[in-house]
């Protein structure tokens, strides 16, 4: 499959040569070449494809570097699926392996090709935890009082919640080594949940769509739940649903990233952090929208997950919006473009693969023991109501 984040690509490609790296299998790297043609036919500009796991082919990374000479690197080469990584302990020393080796690698690359690129690390709002930290979360950097009373401002204490979060608290403190060690020039995004499917650029072409994940592992909370409102399975809500997180759209996603890369840090500068999110919500809040909007029910499950039951929490978005992001918030109007590449592929829905498979601890799958994978039957289609 094709990543879903790849619709930055697009955007960016419109403006910067590209290259783009992925691991995959096979039937990845042709389903990649398609769209590689597609974009071609629809842009008249080429992305070149090369297929390299910058976790193991370390050389092939560097050569690539060396011959590429790139300005920036936007580096989303993760495992990104905080359920998947904890799943059981393969798949945490997988997550672990992969993202911390991949990103330790691509900054050994650079400093072994001897090129001044920019790498804009894709990182995610996790770091901070989702506790309720009691005021706003500032970007990446925290104003303290040290013992004695001196004054600091340090990078923000790192709460993840799970494996995956944990690598990417990793890659912060690393880029924190690289940059002082090596003068790397590095902007971390802390990015909120993405929903959506499209941007300007992949809705121009059906070959373009991106990958649309609704199952327990992969699916983020709000495409879960606009796919689950179209096919009638009522809303998997965690517990109370009273977890507030930061959401974005996948178009806002590759206007920050256009950003990001637009605005460097000066060498020696340290790193760079955006928080990048449209705004927060609580999911239950979030569940309540998709309901009105598709009349099926809200299902409050156990939860699965090891985390606060309710939270608050208040981000500081202000340098990207200093920098001409206007943020696109939770829009019904936007919703009918998922719903519709909902309909149109639902024959592909396996409804199996609805409830949460992947449980934080033995506690938490206990709790979900009752869950039955078998239980969830797509219901009546629903046309969307209030007009949408
Ligand atoms: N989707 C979200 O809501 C979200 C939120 C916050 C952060 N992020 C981050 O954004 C980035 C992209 O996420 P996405 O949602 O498009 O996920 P995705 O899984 O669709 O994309 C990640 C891509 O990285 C590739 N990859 C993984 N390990 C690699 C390796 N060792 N070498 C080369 N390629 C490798 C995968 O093949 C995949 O194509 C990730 O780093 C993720 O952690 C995503």
């Amino acid at each position: 499959m094709h990543s879903k984040m790849t619709a930055f690509m697009r955007k960016l490609v419109e403006k910067y040569n590209i290259v783009i790296l992925h691991s995959q299998t096979n039937s990845f790297h042709s389903l990649c070449q398609v769209r590689v043609q597609a974009w071609k036919e629809v842009s008249g500009k080429e992305i070149t494809f090369k297929n390299i796991d910058i976790a193991k082919e370390y050389d092939l990374l560097v050569q690539l570097i060396k011959d590429e000479q790139p300005d920036s690197i936007v580096h989303f080469a993760e495992q990104r699926a905080a359920p998947y990584s904890m799943k059981n302990s393969k798949t945490k020393r997988y997550t672990i392996d992969n993202n911390v080796s991949g990103s330790n690698n691509l900054c050994c690359a650079i400093i072994d090709a001897e090129v001044d690129a920019h790498i804009v690390h894709l990182g995610t709002m996790g770091v901070y935890g989702y506790g309720t930290s009691g005021g706003e979360i500032p970007e990446g950097y925290i104003d303290v009082t040290l013992p004695g009373g001196r004054e600091a401002n340090i990078l923000h204490p790192a709460h993840p919640g799970s494996i995956y979060h944990a690598t990417k608290c990793l890659d912060a403190i690393m880029w924190q080594f690289y940059q002082k060690n090596d003068d790397l020039r590095i902007t971390d995004l802390h990015q909120g949940i993405v929903w959506g499917t499209n941007t300007p650029q992949t809705i121009k072409d059906e070959r373009l769509v991106n990958r649309f994940d609704y199952d327990g592992d992969y699916g983020t909370v709000l495409n879960r739940f606009l796919m689950q409102g179209a096919m009638g399975v009522p809303l998997t809500v965690y517990g109370t649903g009273g977890q507030t997180r930061g959401f974005i759209h996948v178009t806002d996603t590759a206007k920050c990233i256009e950003i990001a890369v637009d605005n460097p840090p000066k060498k020696g500068d340290r790193v760079e952090i955006f928080n990048q999110i449209a705004e927060t919500r609580r999911v239950r809040d979030v569940a309540a929208l998709v309901a009105d909007q598709t009349g099926v029910e809200v299902n409050n499950i156990p939860n699965p997950r090891q985390e606060a039951a309710e939270n608050e929490l208040d981000v500081s978005n202000k340098k990207f919006c200093n920098l001409g992001l206007e943020p696109t918030t939770l829009d019904a109007g936007l919703f009918d473009e998922v719903t519709q590449i909902v309909k149109k592929y639902k024959d592909r829905c396996d409804p199996t693969k609805i409830l949460p498979a992947s449980f934080w601890n033995k506690k938490r799958a206990q709790e979900c023991a009752d869950l039955d994978p078998n239980s969830v039957k797509l219901g009546e289609e629903k046309e969307t109501v209030n007009g949408v």
